[in-house]
C-alpha cells in the first residue's frame, strides 16, 4: 500500500465513494475499506490517514479496537483520524459526539472531527494537511531506522573491537608465560655451561698451575704449562659460545644484517660448519624488537641446521618481499625431515625452538615456513611484515 493513501471507511450508504472521488479529484490516492475487518487490518500498513465516518464507529467493539491499535502505534507515528460526524441533539457523552468518541479513543492526539455537512474543499484540504504531517512522521521513522542501524554497527564494532582486545590480552598472558619459560631455559643451559664446562676447566688449571709449582722436572713442568694451556684455550671457546648466546651488544652495534653475519662466523668457529650470509644492512628493520626477533631465530636454525644438517654447508639469506616483509631463510643440503611430525609434539614437549619461533613469529603477525626434502634439504623461512 502507498504510504500516502488514506483509508476511508464509511459503511453507510456512498459516503465511502464520494469521498474517494472528492479526494481522487484532489490527486489524493483512497482506499475504500469494505468493514471494519478489513480497516483495522489496513491499520497495520502504511496509511497516510484515516477518514471515518461516525457511523463506521457505531459498531460493536469498534472504539476499544480502533483505540487499542492507534495506542499500539510506534512512538514515532500519530496516524492522522479524520472523523466526519453529524450535528446531534442530547448531551455530550452520547454516541457518535466528538467528546465521547475521543474519549473512547483514548483521548487520541491525532484525531480531527468534522462536523458535516461541509464543503468539499475543507475535506481535501483537512485530509492535505494531514498527509503533510504524516509525511514527515515517515521520515521521522527513516531518520530512526538509519539511527537504529548506526547503533547497530556501533554496537558490532564495540563487540569486535572487545574480542580483539580479550584475544590479545590472551595472547600477552601466553606470550609472558612463554617468555618466562624460556627465560628460565635459557639461565638453566648458562648455569650448566658455568658449571659443568668453565669452572670444571679452571678447576683443572689451578691443580695443574699447584703441580707445575711443586714440579722439580722441567719435563714436568712443560707438560704441566702445555695441559695449562689447551685449557685456557678450551676455556676461552666456552666463553665465546656463552657471548654467541648472549649476543645482543653486536646487534645494536652492527645491525641485523651485520649481526648475522658475526653469528655464521662464530658458529662456523665453534661447529666446523660453512655459513655464508647474503644480507643488506638497507633491509635491516627499523624497530629494535623485530632485529633481537630475527638474530635469535636464526641463531636457533642455524644451531639446528648443525644440529641435524649432518654437516652440510648452511646458506642465511636476508631479504624484503614485494610487500617489503623482512624474511630470512636459512638452508642447509642435510637430511631433512618431515615437518608433519612437529604438529603432534605439545609446545615446550621435545623440540622447543620451532615452536618458540612459530608462536613469537605469529605474534608479530609473520609466520615460518618449512620446506624439507628428506634425505635432501631443509631450507627454513621466516616472514614478517614490516613496521613503521
Ligand atoms: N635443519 C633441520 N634438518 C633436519 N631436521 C630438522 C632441522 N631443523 C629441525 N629439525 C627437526 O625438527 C625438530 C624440532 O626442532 P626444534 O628446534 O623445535 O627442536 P630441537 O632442536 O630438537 O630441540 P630444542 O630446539 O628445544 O633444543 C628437531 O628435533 C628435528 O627433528
Ligand atoms: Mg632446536
Amino acid at each position: 500500500m502507498p504510504s500516502q493513501s488514506v483509508l476511508v471507511h464509511a459503511p453507510h450508504g456512498r459516503d465511502g465513494a464520494l469521498a474517494a472521488q472528492v479526494l481522487g479529484r484532489a490527486g489524493i490516492e483512497t482506499i475504500v475499506c469494505r468493514d471494519t475487518e478489513e480497516m483495522l487490518a489496513r491499520l497495520g500498513g502504511e496509511a497516510g490517514a484515516l477518514l471515518l465516518t461516525e457511523e463506521a464507529l457505531l459498531a460493536p467493539q469498534i472504539l476499544a479496537r480502533l483505540g487499542a491499535a492507534l495506542s499500539a502505534q510506534p512512538t514515532w507515528s500519530s496516524l492522522p483520524l479524520i472523523v466526519l460526524h453529524s450535528e446531534r441533539n442530547g448531551s455530550g457523552r452520547a454516541p457518535g459526539r466528538p467528546a465521547y468518541l475521543l474519549q473512547r479513543l483514548g483521548a487520541y492526539q491525532g484525531a480531527v472531527f468534522l462536523q458535516r455537512p461541509l464543503p468539499v474543499a475543507t475535506i481535501v484540504s483537512v485530509v492535505q494537511a494531514s498527509l503533510v504531517g504524516r509525511r514527515r512522521q515517515y521520515q521521522v521513522r527513516g531518520l530512526l531506522e538509519e539511527l537504529a542501524s548506526l547503533n547497530a554497527s556501533l554496537e558490532e564494532q564495540v563487540e569486535e573491537r572487545t574480542a580483539l582486545a580479550l584475544r590479545r590480552a590472551e595472547q600477552l598472558r601466553e606470550l609472558s608465560g612463554e617468555l618466562l619459560l624460556v627465560e628460565e631455559r635459557e639461565q638453566r643451559r648458562f648455569a650448566e655451561v658455568l658449571h659443568d664446562d668453565l669452572q670444571q676447566l679452571l678447576m683443572a688449571a689451578l691443580l695443574n698451575v699447584q703441580v707445575l709449582l711443586m714440579a722439580k722436572d722441567a719435563a714436568k713442568k712443560d707438560e704441566h704449562a702445555r695441559s695449562i694451556s689447551e685449557i685456557l684455550d678450551r676455556s676461552g671457546k666456552v666463553t665465546r659460545t656463552l657471548t654467541v648466546e648472549l649476543s645482543a651488544p653486536v646487534l645494536y652495534e652492527r645491525g641485523l644484517a651485520g649481526a648475522l653475519e658475526w653469528l655464521a662466523v662464530e658458529m662456523s668457529k665453534q661447529h666446523g660448519v660453512e655459513m655464508t650470509v647474503h644480507a643488506n644492512a638497507a633491509d635491516d628493520p627499523s624497530v629494535a624488537d623485530l632485529r633481537v626477533f630475527f638474530f635469535r631465530a636464526t641463531r636457533e636454525l642455524l644451531l639446528n641446521a648443525v644440529k641435524y644438517g649432518g654437516g652440510s654447508a648452511v646458506i642465511v639469506t636476508m631479504s624484503r618481499d614485494g610487500s617489503n616483509a623482512l624474511r630470512v631463510v636459512v638452508a642447509d643440503g642435510g637430511p631433512g625431515f618431515d615437518p608433519a611430525t612437529l604438529a603432534t609434539r605439545e609446545f615446550g614437549r621435545g623440540g622447543f625452538g620451532l615452536a618458540n619461533i612459530r608462536h613469537r613469529a605469529a605474534l608479530l603477525g609473520g609466520e615460518l615456513h618449512i620446506d624439507s626434502v628428506l634425505g635432501k634439504s631443509t631450507r627454513m623461512t621466516l616472514l614478517v611484515p614490516s613496521r613503521l
